[in-house]
This record gives C-alpha cells, sequence and structure tokens, in this order.
C-alpha cells in the first residue's frame, strides 16, 4: 500500500487488493503470529460498533500486540469538549495506528492529516467502510473463485450503506455487473453512478426485488436500512421494512449464489436463510479477522511469510 493510511477505498489500487486478499488467505491459515510483539494498537470508536471493533482488537491480540482506546466516545474527554485533533495528537503520542469509527463524514481523512501515525478508517458516517470491503471482497473470492465478471445485486440501504459504496469503488477493476434494488427514498447516491459510468461499469436499478433480479445474481449484498442516519424517524418507519429476503425467494438462484451482509441485520433477511448453504453473512464476518490483520500488518510495514 502506498499510503500511510487507509481512510477510503480509493486509495488503494487493484494490485494492493489482490496483495491484501493474498496476506488475508495468509492469515486465515495461521492467524496466530507473534508479528505485532511491542506494538500498541489504539481503536477509537465515536460511533458503537460490534464486528469491527472486536475484530479489529482480536486481530491485534492474535498477533502479539496490545490494544488502547475507548468503545464509547462519552467516556473519552471528547464528552468535555476536546477537538477531534487534539484526540488524535495525544493518541498518536501512545499508539503505533489508530483505528478510528466517526459519524461524521470526512472524519477519518481529517484524522489521517493531523495523525503522526497511521489511521485506519473504520466507517466515517454514510461514506466509507474500507476495511468492510476488504473482508467483502475476500469473501466474494472465497465464495466464487474470481472477482472478475460477477452479477452483483445491492438491496436496501443504497443511500446512507457505506459498506455499498466502498464495495462498488473497489469492484471498478473487476468487470462487475451491478444490480441496485431500493425504494425512492433510499437510491444508490447519483455520485456513485456518475463513478460507475466513468469507469464502464454496468448497473441497473429496480424497485422490485424480483425473482429475475434474484436468479440471475452471483451475490446478494443485503443491508439494514439505518435509523442512526434518519432525521425524521417517521421516513424509517415508512422504509424499514421494504425489502425482506426468505428462504422461499432463493428456490430459483443460481448455485454460487450467496448472500452477504456487512451486519448488524434487523428485518432484512429472515432467520429461516441463516440455515441455507447460500447464507455467508456469518462466514463474511470471521473473514474480517483476517482481512485486519493484513491491513495492519501492511500500514506497518510487517511482512507477512
Ligand atoms: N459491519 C460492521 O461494521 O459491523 P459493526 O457495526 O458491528 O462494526
Amino acid at each position: 500500500m502506498n499510503t500511510k493510511s487507509l481512510v477510503s477505498i480509493s486509495d488503494i489500487g487493484r494490485e494492493e487488493i489482490l496483495s491484501l486478499l493474498d496476506k488475508a488467505r495468509k492469515f486465515e491459515e495461521n492467524p496466530n503470529r507473534r508479528l505485532l510483539e511491542g506494538r500498541v494498537v489504539a481503536t477509537l470508536f465515536f460511533e458503537p460498533s460490534t464486528r469491527t471493533r472486536l475484530s479489529f482488537e482480536t486481530a491485534v491480540n492474535r498477533l502479539g500486540g496490545r490494544v488502547i482506546g475507548f468503545s464509547d466516545a462519552a467516556t473519552s474527554s471528547s464528552s468535555k469538549g476536546e477537538t477531534l485533533k487534539d484526540t488524535i495528537k495525544m493518541v498518536s503520542n501512545y499508539a503505533d495506528l489508530i483505528v478510528m469509527r466517526h459519524y461524521l463524514e470526512g472524519a477519518a481523512r481529517y484524522a489521517s492529516e493531523v495523525s503522526s501515525v497511521p489511521i485506519i478508517n473504520a466507517g466515517d458516517g454514510a461514506n466509507q467502510h474500507p476495511t468492510q470491503t476488504m473482508l467483502d471482497l475476500y469473501s466474494i473470492y472465497k465464495t466464487q473463485g474470481t472477482l472478475e465478471n460477477l452479477t452483483i445485486t445491492m438491496v436496501g440501504d443504497l443511500k446512507y450503506g457505506r459498506t455499498v459504496h466502498s464495495l462498488l469503488m473497489a469492484m471498478r477493476y473487476f468487470n462487475p455487473t451491478f444490480r441496485f434494488v431500493a425504494c425512492d427514498e433510499l437510491q444508490m447516491p447519483q455520485e456513485y453512478k456518475d463513478f460507475c459510468t466513468q469507469n464502464g461499469i454496468k448497473f441497473t436499478e429496480h424497485k422490485d426485488f424480483s425473482p429475475e433480479v434474484i436468479n440471475s445474481s452471483d451475490i446478494i449484498y443485503m443491508t439494514r436500512v439505518q435509523r442512526e442516519r434518519f432525521t425524521d424517524i417517521m421516513e424509517y418507519e415508512k422504509v424499514k421494512d421494504l425489502y425482506t429476503l426468505n428462504n422461499a425467494m432463493l428456490e430459483g438462484s443460481r448455485d454460487n449464489l450467496r448472500i452477504l451482509h456487512p451486519l448488524p441485520r434487523v428485518n432484512e433477511i429472515n432467520q429461516d436463510v441463516d440455515d441455507n448453504p447460500k447464507a455467508y453473512y456469518f462466514d463474511q464476518a470471521r473473514n474480517g479477522l483476517y482481512a485486519r490483520q493484513a491491513i495492519i500488518c501492511t500500514l506497518l510495514n510487517i511482512p507477512v511469510d
């Protein structure tokens, strides 16, 4: 990676993505290595998280490093009015690397500009979630045997969903065909559709999560409608249950189809899908450990054999 921090998936190119996937594969073979002995990683979560924070912390622990940080900003001095700049400057005195989730778009980029150590963006508002993208790519590669020429259907909250925004951008190297399934209120933003057009990426938009869409997909990427992004709760109530995948809907689907979801889920995947061999979301979350080990070692210039 020829960047000091990982803020946006657009910071890394095709070869760097493939190199990270290869390292993730090596970590899956053996996640317990003493590669971070003597290193300290800070996890600063200004927004709630289960998978991202815990998989980063597990990644560091399994590599022999130490973790400091907070999972609730109310317990940090930001609750006393300390600025993000001052917080980052302080923590970069203590840690070799900072993993940060923040509710403001652009917060990770700003942090990377004031930090003396690498910043990993663990999600900034509705903008980007690049480490989720690396585990998504690893999951797609593992289940499909390739990243090339796949039909990927994204469903649900395509407006605020930072995971779909990052994944869409990363797939530009691999000739995907996208299907965007969303209601009027949660359509894929124009800037990402323009990105597709500029990069020669084929896409179609759908309001109906129809059998035609499901049965022609290699990957269905479900997303949660994110209550925390709505200013009007009535708007959220109106759209929150519009798209729910259930087992019967998968009857005519391709053998290679896999269902992904960054999680947490609420109602968008019925629990009767969980035992279907095409459900991959829990394995996907496990892949986060390996992908994040690969990212940490790359940013700290630690070779992985
Ligand atoms: N996928 C994801 O970012 O999950 P968390 O919000 O639990 O970290």
